[in-house]
């Protein structure tokens, strides 16, 4: 297909902006946690596209959605492209929707050339990729490429014991299709970077190489509860302040893994959360990534015993539980090759990296040959309402995967 194609980058914009009306926050991010009533709004809004479009829609047990246009030759595997419509609670416009709402552009694309491909082409949005409401995230790309069960999907839980099950049915996704059941050739993911290179760089596409390896635990201490006012301090067993010296010696050996060392202590919940009366327990999250395995493993040991030392030492009842892990990740050769001759052809400067965020297309990758291509996104800043890409990279990644889908969908 000649370079002179492009997608149309203001119906692209349009319905990025009609999305961001959903879950809107104050300071201009959104707010449409997994399987809220935004999130709702939005699988509802993109279906209507979807089926604008012409596509089948499907909706999986999980609550995966699938938006297929059919291939000349409809047997043959299809090339899957989407991400995630779910967000922070006070996240940006482009996390994750740009992925789905990019590849529902290109579709439209070739519906506006009356262009058929032999190879379907299927938009997807998967459940949960944030896990910020149900830990840990990317649960519909989990369950969908079998490294969790359904049953264990579904049965996540929030802070008030809702499930997603509940969840999905409430809001009336808990769809009828069995899970993962369908044949794919090849699987891409377009996202905004997360971070500040391709914009240093001056480059406006990454061609993603892999994702750096992550684990999230629960750090737990437990000390007794006792008044604010009549206990001295040397008598306390007061979980806070084991609870500072073992972040700052976390923060500490991290330091011994910089540059790449990520250490994040991102929610803290203190019980029984009362001004006058010293905590019995505190629970503190910790997000820690890096892209070499063994420092993951070697952090992991390290960790646990600055736990164990501290806590014993201010008698503190100290556990480590976690609650998931997902090592480093290599996308398939022939997808970043795709990739990197859709950016030549156009004319984009471009770039091979590292992904330092997660993202859906870790799982599929263990399933199906996956790509991944980013853009650049303003001073590095996401998981923030202020998240911004300028418009030309937008427009310029969605040509990206267009011609991406096209080379695979055409062989
Ligand atoms: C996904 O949003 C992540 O936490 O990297
Ligand atoms: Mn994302
Ligand atoms: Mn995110």
């Amino acid at each position: 297909m000649s370079q002179d194609l492009h997608i149309n980058g203001e119906r692209l914009l349009k319905r990025l902006t009609d999305m961001a009306q959903i879950g809107a926050t104050p300071k201009g991010g959104v707010c449409r946690v997994a399987l809220s009533d935004e999130d709702k709004a939005g699988r509802d809004l993109f279906i209507q596209w979807c089926q604008g479009a012409g596509c089948t829609v499907t909706v999986d047990k999980i609550g995966n959605i699938f938006a297929r246009r059919a291939g000349i030759k409809d047997d043959l595997p299809a090339i899957m492209a989407g991400s995630h419509l779910d967000s922070q609670p006070t996240g940006g416009k482009f996390d994750g929707v740009y992925g789905v709402l990019a590849a529902l552009e290109a579709i439209e694309t070739l519906n506006d050339e009356g262009s058929s491909t032999s190879h379907p082409v299927e938009i997807v949005s998967w459940t949960n990729e944030e896990g910020a409401r149900f830990a840990p995230g990317l649960t519909g790309s989990g369950v969908y490429a079998g490294v969790f069960d359904l049953e264990h999907g579904l049965s996540r839980a929030d802070k008030n014991g809702l499930t997603i099950g509940e969840e999905l049915q409430r809001i009336g996704y808990a769809g009828e299709a069995p899970v993962g059941s369908r044949p794919v050739k090849a699987a891409f993911e377009i996202h905004i970077e997360q971070g500040p290179i391709l914009e240093a760089e001056g480059i406006t596409i990454g061609v993603v190489s892999g994702v750096q390896g992550m684990r999230w635990y629960d750090l737990i201490f437990e000390g007794q509860e006792a008044h604010a006012g009549t206990t001295p301090m040397e008598r306390r067993r007061d979980p806070v302040a084991s609870a500072i010296r073992v972040l700052q010696r976390i923060y500490e050996l991290n330091e011994k893994h910089a540059p790449e060392g990520r250490a994040t202590f991102g929610d803290f919940k203190v019980e029984p959360g009362s001004r006058n009366t010293v905590p019995g327990r505190l629970m503190v999250t910790l997000d820690y990534r890096h892209p070499d395995a063994a420092v993951l493993e070697a952090v992991d040991g390290e960790m646990r015993s600055i736990m164990e030392r501290e806590c014993r030492a201010a008698g503190i009842e100290g556990r480590v539980e976690e609650i998931w892990h997902m090592p480093p990740v290599s996308f398939a050769p022939e997808c970043m090759s795709a990739v990197q001759r859709a950016a030549d052809k156009l004319g984009y400067a471009s770039m091979e990296m590292n992904s330092g965020a997660g993202h859906d297309a870790m799982y599929l990758a263990q399933i199906v040959p996956t790509g991944m291509i980013f853009v650049p996104c303003e001073n590095g800043l996401s998981h923030n309402e202020l998240e911004n890409t300028q418009p030309e990279d937008l427009v310029a990644g969605g040509d990206v995967l267009l011609h991406t889908i096209l080379e695979l969908a055409n062989p």
